[in-house]
């Protein structure tokens, strides 16, 4: 039997870790030729050379999707390795950098913004030529361009709010209205476009801020993670009565991306375990 992304040219956006790098390794054993994407080099290339061992193909393009040349060269070196057509953009990079609306500065506030729906849209911009174009000739061709993809990635804070988390619960809301616009603009080229949204899941961003991890950006130091008293409340707010690990968040990516889902667009699919 094929399998279900078969020699699908992938962009998987902060693939180095977490739910992406679950997603990446996913997606690779479902045939689908990676690129790799994260600010941070090592892991981008451990997940490289994974799903290589595998016998799959992928390739890493290691910068900040925040940089305004990024977007431009991830495309374009992609297009070098794979050819001049992309199937799937998942765009999931990203952080938190969290204050109450009382305490946040101009840059807490802005710098969510970009990781979260600037730089998607960019990608996506940049993406058009090889996406949509080709699905306008394909239209144009056979009545009917095949199936192509983009899965944005928010979170129940951009649904429902969440505490100390105006700049990224406003982001990850506006990333709701690019996926629902753009899935009118290119739906009717058979591009699919929806959202996953997801509860607490076990990862890098959702450790014990006791333990004081900190990422750098632009030669500053935010520190990410949840508060135990917090991250104790999530088993008995969730249905489901636990967080999940990233394999199962990306199990909901990968339903999306597989060929089940190939009718389903403009949708936000909330992978919460029920919270
Ligand atoms: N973990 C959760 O509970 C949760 C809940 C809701 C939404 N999300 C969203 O899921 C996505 C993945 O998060 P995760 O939990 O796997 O976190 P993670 O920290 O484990 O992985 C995120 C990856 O993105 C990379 N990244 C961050 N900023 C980047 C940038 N500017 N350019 C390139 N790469 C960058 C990081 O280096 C990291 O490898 C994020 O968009 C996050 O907001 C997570």
């Amino acid at each position: 039997m094929e399998k279900m992304l078969q020699g699908k040219v992938c962009i998987i956006t902060g693939s180095g870790r977490g739910i992406g790098r679950s997603a990446a390794l996913m997606f690779a054993a479902e045939g689908a030729r990676l690129v790799i994407t994260d600010i941070d080099n090592a892991p981008a290339e451990e997940v490289v050379g994974e799903i290589r061992k595998m016998g799959g193909e992928a390739i890493a393009v290691v910068g900040d999707v925040t940089a305004a040349d990024y977007p431009g060269r991830l495309i374009s070196e992609t297009v070098e390795a794979f050819g001049p057509d992309i199937d799937i953009i998942v765009n999931n990079a990203g952080y938190t950098w969290d204050a109450t609306a009382h305490k946040m500065t101009d840059k807490q506030w802005q710098a969510m913004l970009d990781v979260h729906v600037t730089a998607p849209f960019r990608i996506i911009r940049e993406a058009s030529p090889y996406m949509r174009d080709n699905a306008v000739k394909e239209k144009e061709q056979n009545g009917r361009a095949k199936c192509r993809k983009i899965i944005n990635i928010s979170s129940i804070a951009g649904l429902d709010g969440n505490f100390g988390q105006a700049n990224y619960s406003s982001a990850k809301a506006a990333v709701v209205g690019l996926t629902k616009t753009m899935s009118r603009e290119w739906g009717p080229f058979n591009i699919c476009v929806n959202c996953v949204a997801f509860g607490f899941i076990d990862t890098r961003l959702t450790q014990s801020k006791e333990k004081g991890e900190v990422i750098e950006k632009d030669g500053e130091k935010v520190a990410i993670g949840v508060p135990d008293k917090i991250r104790m409340m999530v088993n008995l707010l969730c249905p489901l009565g636990r967080a999940a690990d990233p394999d199962e968040a990306a199990a909901g990516i990968l339903m999306m991306a597989s060929p089940m889902a190939d009718y389903i667009t403009g949708q936000v699919i909330r992978v919460t375990g029920g919270m």
